[in-house]
């Protein structure tokens, strides 16, 4: 028999939130054996939110996840989802029977290129763990959430941080402080990232052929000298994204999201890791605003959002939204 594990008392259900994540540089290295690409990247948190509520209910009910919010006709709603992997893989490592719903409020785009599933999936271990009073530390939920997907374990982590292996191994950019303003164009549709990463090899492949290689991006150096600093336009000019082009590919009429980010003045327009989510990196707040509304009058984008980041990690919270 299952063993039941103790709740601390009066705790009938959980909320905790985790954040979007951006890359302000994704390099990606060759395809592995595993089926993953060896990565160099820097992860930031930024302030746009997925929120997991995990509830005990009684032993007869069953399992349910329930997800609302812009998009959530695309998530699915069986053992597949990520915040359901995750509760399952705590429940089961803990021997619990308790029956567990899931409730999700999405406020990170679908398949968007921004760790929507990540960041639900870091969400459920935080409120799970809570939940079952399992006092997992920070590092155990990380290397569970590594096992969930390469993104997770930043979803937990939050801040900047330098990513390599897959993207699960982390290295905190403590210094990179400064606020940073971007305007977020969301694409009507989603992109799928394992055909983004195979369309890049496809590319890559199709190009040495005619002895023309795609350029790769190099180091992080600069870059991480640039996010200790004060000057938006500095880090702007050292942005980079090695899966843009896939994503292109796929979705040619990116092109013109790009463009339109580019005339209204952002100092950067790039696709946020697999796409087809296009950001802009702005001077400040205000420049932000200005680029937000012109972008979003060329009717380029479904939505267009301000966020800014760095922000924290996944974290517990008291007063969720219940919409
Ligand atoms: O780790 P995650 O489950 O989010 O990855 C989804 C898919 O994206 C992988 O199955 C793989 O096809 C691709 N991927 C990759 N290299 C990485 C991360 C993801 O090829 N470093």
């Amino acid at each position: 028999m299952p063993r039941d594990v103790s709740t601390p008392a009066g705790a009938r259900a959980v909320t905790a939130v985790a954040p979007a994540k951006i890359n302000l540089h994704l390099g990606v290295g060759d395809l592995r054996a595993d089926g993953f690409h060896d990565l160099l990247t820097v992860y930031r948190a930024v302030d746009l939110w997925e929120q997991v509520t995990v509830a005990l209910v009684d032993d007869d009910d069953p399992d349910v996840v329930v997800v609302s919010g812009p998009g959530a006709a695309q998530v699915p709603t069986d053992r597949t989802n990520l915040a359901a992997k995750a509760v399952d893989l705590l429940r089961g490592e803990a021997g619990s029977g308790a029956r567990l719903a899931i409730r999700i409020v999405k406020g990170v785009p679908v398949a968007g290129g921004m760790a929507g599933g990540s960041a639900d999936a870091a969400a459920a271990l935080v409120a799970t763990d809570r939940l079952l009073g399992l006092g997992l530390g920070r590092a155990a939920l990380e290397e569970r959430a590594a096992r969930l997907g390469s993104d997770v374990p930043f979803c937990i982590r939050g801040g900047t941080a330098l990513g390599t292996g897959r993207g699960e191994t982390l290295a905190p950019l403590l210094h990179a402080r400064a606020e940073q303003h971007v305007v977020v164009a969301i694409a009507d549709g989603g992109l799928s990232t394992p055909v983004v990463f195979a369309e890049l090899d496809r590319l890559r492949a199709e190009r040495s052929e005619t002895g023309r290689d795609l350029p790769r991006s190099g180091g992080v150096e600069a870059l991480v000298e640039a996010l200790a600093g004060q000057d938006p336009a500095r880090v702007a000019g050292l942005l980079a994204n090695d899966l843009e082009p896939a994503a292109l590919s796929l979705m040619p009429a990116l092109r013109k999201t790009l463009r339109a980010g580019a005339e209204a003045g952002a100092l950067h327009g790039m696709v946020s890791g697999s796409g087809p989510t296009c950001l802009f990196f702005c001077a400040d707040r205000e420049q932000a605003i200005a680029v937000a509304a012109e972008v979003s009058e060329t009717g380029v984008a479904r939505e267009v959002r301000l966020t800014h980041g760095p922000v924290g990690g996944a974290h517990v919270i008291d007063n969720p939204q219940q919409t």
